[in-house]
């Protein structure tokens, strides 16, 4: 098989949706591994604009498969929702070509009830302490925790009305006591739990299946497969910005447990960057730039979350943070996207190394109580002024955004394959064949 995974490297939203909807006309198959609705990859086609969340984003290209893996939790109306948004659309979604995972999880009400009270002041004393993460409110974490704790449901038994009852009614025992007790929230109860599972199986049960027979049935024919990373490595579980992440290995390694994919059959890894950083929610950033200069970054790359709406943070490339996403992920090439924000916001910098306690180091310290106390050490780049939307070939660019790229390359660990100046398909600048 020659497979190719496309990863974020910073804290999401890098442009992995566009990249991905690219590399899926050489595709035959693309698989979501982990992560669930709180990713928002969105794709430009011609005057369309589509917001994906669950569905893997080669669902554009007629005729290719897709594949929800095991590794991903699905809110079933998101996914009803998706597919039904993408058919009025005139978007064909079949059976044929996307399998859901029976063993991916369910995102239930309570898990989302749950994610919006953990972010949300205690109604009584005693709250000294939560940490709020700036969620996006999904049910992501509480689904994943279920999962690890072997409470939680799984697609399989939306098919099977009495385990499903079974196992619910035993979640509900302890999420009501939390939601009474503590939180102060009205108690969910079974009848409209077993109702919801009706009206999902109903429209979902055609596409629930065991999503790894097809991926082995690829790897065995030497078929392209697309693995499309949600989220960042900074977002990851382990080796992100703890507690300020989400909560799935959001690294390449995490694609074997996520889709039953062996280690050998993982090929090219792409790491999407974006020319400068934005991270949605709490934690540390920084690069982060504050005051006018941030806001105008975030106007002219109009960075606003996909899923949330919220306005993203935004700061200057942080090569620190990707070269140690490239360790991370064994990257094998760069692709560098939003280029064309950066024309006339010079003069530019790029992160080559965090000061910390009087020495220079050049990854991310694994602890944010360290990484707080680091102070970035930039290079100055002239940046550029022109429009260069039109670029197709490196030679195009001007001398400005070149010397910029030129400093990625040198800065982050891993050659450029890829640079795109604008949100369509074709505003591309390929250097590399990836299948
Ligand atoms: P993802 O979560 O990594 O898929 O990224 P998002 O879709 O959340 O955010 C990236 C945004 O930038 C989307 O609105 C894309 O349409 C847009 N985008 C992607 N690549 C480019 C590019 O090269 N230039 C510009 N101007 N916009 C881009
Ligand atoms: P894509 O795939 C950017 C962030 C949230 C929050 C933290 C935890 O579009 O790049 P969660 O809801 O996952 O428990 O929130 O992670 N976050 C993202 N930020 N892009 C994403 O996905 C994100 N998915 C989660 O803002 O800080
Ligand atoms: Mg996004």
């Amino acid at each position: 098989m020659t497979s190719v995974a496309v990863v974020g490297t910073q804290w999401g939203d890098e442009g992995k949706g566009k990249v991905v909807d690219l590399l899926t006309e050489e595709a035959d198959l693309v698989v979501r591994f982990q992560g669930g609705n709180n990713a928002g990859h969105t794709l430009v086609v011609g005057a369309e604009t589509y917001a994906l969340h669950l569905i893997p984003s080669g669902i554009l290209h007629p005729g290719k498969a897709a594949l929800i893996g095991n590794g991903v939790v699905v809110d079933p109306d998101v996914l009803i929702g998706e597919i039904e948004a993408l058919r009025s659309r005139g978007v064909e979604v079949n059976p044929r070509q996307l399998t859901v995972s029976a063993s991916a999880h369910v995102i239930m009400p309570y898990h989302k009830a749950l994610d919006a009270a953990r972010e949300s002041p205690l109604p009584g004393p005693g709250g000294e302490g939560r940490v709020f993460i700036g969620t996006t409110g999904r049910g992501i974490g509480p689904a994943y925790e279920d999962k690890a704790s072997r409470q939680g449901l799984r697609m399989r038994d939306l098919l099977d009305p009495a385990a499903f009852a079974a196992r619910a009614k035993a979640a509900l025992l302890e999420k009501n006591a939390l939601f009474t007790a503590l939180y102060g929230i009205p108690a969910m109860g079974l009848p409209e739990l077993e109702a919801l599972r009706a009206g999902w199986a109903a429209k979902l049960a055609p596409f629930i299946g065991d999503a790894r027979p097809a991926l082995w049935k690829a790897v065995r024919e030497g078929r392209h497969v697309l693995f499309e990373g949600a989220q960042g490595a900074q977002l990851d579980i382990d080796h992100g910005t703890y507690p300020y992440v989400t909560s799935s290995t959001t690294l390449s390694g995490g694609i074997c447990g996520g889709s039953g994919t062996a280690p050998r059959d993982i090929g090219t890894v792409l790491g999407l960057v974006k020319a400068y950083t934005s991270r949605v929610g709490e934690g540390p950033f920084p690069t982060e730039i504050t005051g006018p200069a941030g806001d105008a970054l975030r106007e002219a790359g109009r960075e606003y979350g996909t899923t949330t709406g919220r306005p993203r943070r935004c700061g200057h490339l942080d090569a620190v943070a990707v070269r140690t996403a490239a360790a991370l992920c064994g990257i094998t090439s760069l692709a560098v996207t939003k280029l064309d924000v950066l024309s006339g916001l010079g003069p530019l910098k790029i992160a080559r190394a965090y000061r910390l306690d009087g020495s220079e180091i050049d990854f991310m310290p694994q602890d944010i109580r360290d990484l707080e106390r680091c102070e970035p050490v930039y290079w100055d780049y002239a940046g550029f002024a022109e429009d260069i939307s039109r670029a197709r070939l490196i030679t195009d660019l001007p001398k400005g955004a070149r010397e910029y790229l030129e400093g990625v390359e040198e800065l982050c660990g891993a050659p450029l394959g890829l640079v795109s100046v604008g949100p369509e398909r074709g505003e591309t600048i390929i250097l590399e064949s990836f299948f």
